[in-house]
């Protein structure tokens, strides 16, 4: 599952220290709070562990999507490019911004397939937002030079993929902005929580303003007389937030370590069966590890695995357990918006996805439990292949 795993002694020590010391808000208060400022102590970590030079804490993933369309400059009617597979919060953010959602099919990374990306930009097209699914990097070279070549800006999505990376960069830090998700199943977690990174400071402070009603923060003028050019809305991040990000930050590497070994583990274990195709690896050495996906011959074959496996008690994570909330196909609520308008509009994503299997990788994985989900996956294929 990720950080929530190892939520212990540190996180409870950080979050009552906040609570004793009776500042839960991020700004001001100087005096009270010994000008000790949790979330902006934590925007400078992760400023360090991304490699980037900007970041701002907010109150999830998926205002970390509003909050960047927003610094972007997102008009109504404005296309933004994403892809047929995500969580729906990248949909919603569009819709929240005013933008048209314009979704690429997804290839056999289960991420945005290049070539689907390079159709569908039109005169309209203000942002694309590559997503990284399931711990994986986008084939990001191949999307930069499309988007580069035509000078639009790049929002990577990396909510599913915090400390993941591509070609020796952290997802989320390739384009011109990136989100991350901190909620409670993700490999770093605040409960609730996101953050937006960028190398660029005039987006950066953009994004500052928005997420806080407009405020400039100016440092010579106290909070009510502060100035304002534009408007926002508030999707700050707290002083508990920021202080389990500080403790869960440390903890990163080694939830990453510990997911990349397991899914090795069962990987080479059942590589050898005959009919199973893992999902195609961008770049294997940044995949975050916490999902090992695979797609079957034919959307039959995956439903009788997937049956059989839940028979064995083995989970699966998102394919296709929670397909509902990842595909547009299964939209009826949100087609109205997503031209042309039909959920069938994505053959090539639709049938790789009902091909597909994915089985959850977590940090505290003990040898028995990996052992057992070994053993169930080659028994399910001896009776279903
Ligand atoms: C791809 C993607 N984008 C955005 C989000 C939204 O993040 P949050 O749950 O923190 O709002 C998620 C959450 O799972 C996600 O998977």
């Amino acid at each position: 599952m990720g950080g929530a795993e190892l939520i212990g002694k540190e996180e409870k020590e950080a979050v009552s220290e906040v609570i004793e010391r009776g500042v839960l808000f991020r700004y001001g208060f100087n005096e009270k709070r010994k000008n000790i400022f949790r979330v902006l102590e934590f925007e400078a970590k992760f400023n360090q562990y991304m490699g980037c030079a900007y970041s701002l804490g907010v109150a999830s993933g998926s205002a970390a999507l509003r909050v960047a369309l927003a610094a972007l400059n997102l008009k109504r009617g404005d296309e933004v490019i994403t892809q047929s597979f995500t969580f729906v919060a990248t949909i919603e953010a569009i819709l929240e911004a005013g933008g048209v959602p314009i979704l690429t099919e997804v290839d056999k990374s289960l991420n945005m397939d290049p070539r689907d990306l390079e159709a569908k930009i039109t005169e309209k097209t203000r942002v694309i937002i590559p997503v990284h699914m399931l711990g994986v990097p986008a084939r990001m070279d191949e999307i930069m030079a499309i988007a580069r070549k035509r000078n639009i800006p790049v929002l990577e999505d990396s909510c599913q993929a915090c400390g993941s990376s591509y070609r020796g960069k952290k997802t989320g830090t390739m384009g011109d902005m990136g989100t991350y998700s901190f909620d409670y199943v993700k490999t770093l977690t605040t409960g609730e929580g996101g953050m937006v990174v960028t190398n660029d400071k005039k987006l950066y402070d953009l994004a500052c303003y928005y997420h806080d009603h407009g405020h400039e923060h100016n440092p010579e003028l106290p909070r009510g007389e502060d100035s304002h050019s534009i408007t926002g809305f508030n999707y700050r991040m707290n002083e508990i937030q920021g202080a389990m990000g500080i403790v869960q930050l440390e903890r990163l590497d080694f939830v990453l370590t510990e997911h990349r070994k397991h899914k090795t583990r069962i990987k080479k274990a059942i590589a050898e069966i005959p009919g199973i195709e893992f999902r195609d690896l961008p770049d294997p050495d940044g995949d975050g590890g916490d999902t090992l996906a695979f797609f079957l011959g034919d959307a039959g074959t995956a439903r009788a695995f997937n049956a059989f496996l839940a028979r064995e008690k083995v989970d699966t994570k998102i394919l296709p357990s929670a397909m509902n909330w990842h595909f547009v196909g299964n939209w009826n609520h949100i087609i109205q918006y997503c031209p042309p308008y039909r959920v069938d509009a994505w053959p090539q994503s639709e049938a790789l996805l009902k091909r597909a299997i994915a089985l959850p990788i977590s940090v505290r994985m003990s040898d028995e439990h990996i052992s057992r989900v070994i053993e169930g996956v080659r028994r399910v294929a001896k009776e279903v292949l």
